[in-house]
């Protein structure tokens, strides 16, 4: 056996969205919990562990071709762990893929995690936890290891119930499951006590929250983070149109600590392919919601994902969803060409359209995105920004932060040194399509605790 087994140090990639990324983060805390400890590279490593994605082919395959990278190293007593959504899905057909596998665990098990640890050290070569669609399970624990001492996550809604036909995440990450909002209440006064001010609610369907204790709406729970102490952001996403109700935006109107952004994300501005898609909502439906946010108090900043080629996507359908981008004025749009994947409904449809024409439509929708950012973007030029510091990127000598809206904003500071962690007012000097740049004014707010070290962002 190898030293570097006996001392339990693990090393742990993560792919994917941010809920996989928060997963990782209650998955350090147990291994740390359970006498690991964290290395940064598989040289140094034990226990390798991808979380994986799946939401599309290339990034199923990621974690096989690192798999492959690393498979000597299993003859120097190391051993691979596949969590997420790929472990999930695939199950025991890993350990036939990958032989030097010897943990395979999806996230509705996470909390099974000790235990198929146990049985690892104890030298079986094949554990499992692999949970089956149904399961009511979800993995709260007070082991979360949160890097950045500013701004965290809560997980409030796990799995999905709603199957669309492109989709593996009901089948990835089972049937949906919200979380008491004492509970999340609970996590979020703590965090704001130990001086997070920014915190983001997520869920795979955030909206789609039903408190189990019948207590709240996703909306009152919404409100009552924001009302927290300490707490002068809440953001969540991602946020499912058919859910999305009018009182979300009347939280965002009465309580100033709800960050004015939604993402909402449309997949196509076509209703004849949102039907073949099993959305549950047509482009007028969409378009209503948006219509909501823009008579909202304050500016909402509004974000979308959007699929394209779907099977049997026409030319009609594309020009619609050109059309839809032009109507929402969208701040920010994440595109991906339409790619098949196990277990799904829309496997049925041929994928008609062929990787040349998805490419096509995917750099025109994406250049007519840019174009409509640049224009719309001109609307903050000398307006003044709250911005929460993120960092310094020395080689451009600005500092970088986020708004309210979630626009990363660059600025320069001749007069003072910002304070990460800190919100301070930026007035405008310049805007790009993905982001802003101007001069810091003031303070509005800085963390009583001394700073933390300075991340560099490059
Ligand atoms: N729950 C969210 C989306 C989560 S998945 C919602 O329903 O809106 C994140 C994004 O990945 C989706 O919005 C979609 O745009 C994209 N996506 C999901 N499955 C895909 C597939 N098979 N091919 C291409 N993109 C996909
Ligand atoms: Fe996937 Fe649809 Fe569920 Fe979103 S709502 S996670 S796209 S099945
Ligand atoms: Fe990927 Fe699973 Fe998230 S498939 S996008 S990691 S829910």
């Amino acid at each position: 056996m190898s030293s570097a087994r006996e001392e339990k140090t693990f090393y742990l990639e993560t792919f994917g969205c941010q809920m996989n990324v928060h997963d990782s983060e209650k998955v350090i805390g147990t291994l740390l919990q359970q006498g690991y400890r964290q290395v940064e590279s598989v040289e140094e490593a034990g226990l390798v562990l991808y979380n994986t994605c799946s939401i599309r082919d290339k990034a199923e395959q990621k974690v096989f071709h690192r798999l492959a990278d690393f498979r000597s190293l299993q003859s120097k007593g190391k051993r691979f762990g596949v969590l997420g959504c790929v472990a999930q899905q695939e199950g025991t057909r890993i350990f036939e893929r990958a032989p030097h596998v010897s943990l395979v665990c999806g996230s509705a098990s996470y909390r099974n995690l000790p235990s198929l640890l146990a049985e690892l050290e104890a030298g079986n070569p094949r554990v499992t936890g692999l949970d089956d669609r149904e399961t009511d399970q979800a993995f709260e624990t007070e082991f979360t290891v949160r890097n950045n001492p500013h701004r965290g996550y809560i997980t409030i809604i796990e799995g999905c119930d709603k199957f669309c036909a492109y989709c593996v995440v009901p089948y990835t990450r089972g049937k949906e499951r919200s979380r008491a909002s004492r509970s999340v209440i609970r996590e979020a006064a703590r965090m704001a006590e130990r001086g997070f001010t920014d915190i983001q609610l997520l869920g795979q369907n955030v909206n789609s929250y039903r408190d189990p204790e019948g207590v709240m709406s996703f909306a009152g729970l919404l409100a009552a983070v924001g009302r927290l102490p300490g707490v002068r952001r809440v953001r969540f996403t991602t946020s499912h149109p058919r859910d999305f109700t009018r009182d979300i935006v009347e939280a965002m109107d009465s309580v100033p600590a709800i960050c004015n952004h939604v993402h909402l994300p449309v997949q196509s501005g076509s209703s004849r392919v949102l039907k073949r898609m099993l959305r549950e909502y047509s482009r007028e439906e969409y378009l209503e919601r948006i219509a909501w946010m823009k008579a909202a108090r304050r500016e909402i900043s509004i974000t979308t994902d959007v699929i394209v080629g779907f099977p049997g996507e026409t030319d009609e359908d594309f020009e619609q969803t050109i059309s839809l981008l032009e109507s929402a004025g969208y701040d920010g749009v994440f595109s991906f060409k339409y790619s098949p994947r196990p277990n799904t409904p829309a496997l049925q449809f041929p994928d008609s359209i062929s990787d040349a024409l998805k490419a096509q439509r995917l750099t025109i929708l994406q250049e007519r995105q840019r174009q409509l950012q640049i224009s719309q973007n001109r609307r903050y030029l000398g307006e003044m920004v709250e911005v929460m510091v993120e960092g310094y990127n020395s080689s451009r000598g600005q500092w970088i932060g986020r708004s309210a809206q979630n626009k990363v904003v660059n600025f320069v500071s001749p007069a003072l040194v910002p304070v990460v962690g800190g919100y301070y007012d930026v007035r405008i000097r310049a805007t790009f399509p993905n982001s802003l740049a101007g001069e810091l004014e003031r303070t509005c707010w800085t963390p009583e605790r001394s700073p933390v070290t300075l991340p560099v962002l490059q």
